[in-house]
């Protein structure tokens, strides 16, 4: 009997190689995708890297959903070119995504809550022993892998046991993120994974994020939070209205600058002139419309 992963039933690849260096793992070229004659995404560029986390900012309708539903097989781009180490692919399902090791945690877990941690760290890919008909589960086996896989993550829960129900929405990614991990993602794709958390939660998730950088993944974090992906982003690409306003590596811009592109500019300050005609609400901390566009005018692609 081997003590890798081969009980394991449809673990994700992992005959494809960790990135050749060359290419980077998942390219989008000038890509768009129009649902009906809604266009939701359009002449987006993006390159995602192993051992670097790229992230993509943008407001409500922005397109960053469509834009990671295109990179996990969910739809298809209906513009421009979709590269996977630099082999133009058009995935019809989310298996063929994750057979080419891009593996997604939505923000809305695929969990089953009166499960326990181990038995859902392996749903769906459950290791197994002894021969056909007696095929059982080996339980002990699993729960020993997922407490060394969240282990080496650096994820220690007390019992692994408990229904996943019972973890927090941080330690639920946290688990999700390490599983992914486990079964052989090289792209990592999580979706406004701090979005529903607080502060202390939010950086415990941001820790794996990193964790999962430094392990050689590339990662591509979706956030409204300028704060939270500065404090991992290697990149940032920010959507308005299904198009990349910005796009710039973490030494060509400041975490001001990235804010205020989030907050958008002119809009906010349109923002500011009709909250101050509400009473009760102190407008005061906003910033004027000056201070706004001479900022975005500084910024490296101080686009509008
Ligand atoms: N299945 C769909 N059919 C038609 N239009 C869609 C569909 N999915 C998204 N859209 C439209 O595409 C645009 C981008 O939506 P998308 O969900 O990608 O935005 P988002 O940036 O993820 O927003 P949020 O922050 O609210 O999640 C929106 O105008 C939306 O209405
Ligand atoms: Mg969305």
């Amino acid at each position: 009997m081997t003590d890798n992963k081969s009980g394991t039933h449809g673990a994700i690849l992992t005959d494809t190689p960790p990135g050749d260096g060359e290419h980077p793992l998942v390219q989008l070229r000038n890509a768009g995708k129009s649902y009906g004659n809604v266009r939701a995404l359009h002449g987006v560029d993006l390159a995602v890297r192993p051992g670097q986390v790229t992230c993509v900012l943008g407001d409500n309708g922005a397109g960053k959903s469509t834009l990671i539903k295109i990179i996990s097989g969910l739809h298809q781009h209906s513009e421009g070119e979709f590269l996977v180490d630099g082999e133009p692919v058009h995935f019809t399902t989310p298996r063929q995504a994750l057979d080419r090791g891009i593996a997604t945690v939505y923000q809305d877990l695929a969990v089953v809550p009166l499960m326990p941690v181990w038995r859902n760290f392996f749903l769906g890919s459950e290791m197994t022993k002894g021969p056909w008909p007696v095929r059982r589960l080996d339980i002990e086996r699993m729960k020993q892998t997922a407490d060394e896989e969240l282990r080496n993550m650096g994820i220690v829960l007390d019992n692994l046991d408990q229904p996943i129900g019972t973890l927090s929405g941080g330690q639920r990614q946290c688990v999700a993120i390490a599983r992914a991990v486990y079964f052989g993602a090289r792209v990592l794709i999580l979706d406004e994974p701090t979005a529903a958390l607080g502060v202390k939660q939010s950086g415990v998730v941001l820790k794996y994020v990193a964790a999962a950088r430094e392990r050689g993944l590339g990662v591509i974090f979706i956030t409204h939070n300028p704060h939270h992906a500065y404090m991992v982003g290697d990149h940032f690409s920010v959507l308005r209205l299904g198009t990349m306003e910005l796009s710039a590596e973490r030494s060509e811009i400041t975490l001001e600058e990235l804010t205020n592109h989030m907050a958008g500019g002119t809009e906010l300050a349109a923002l500011k002139h009709e909250l101050s005609q509400v009473r009760g609400v102190d407008v005061e901390e906003l910033p004027e419309e000056e201070d706004l566009k001479a900022s975005a005018a500084a910024s490296p692609e101080g686009t509008s």
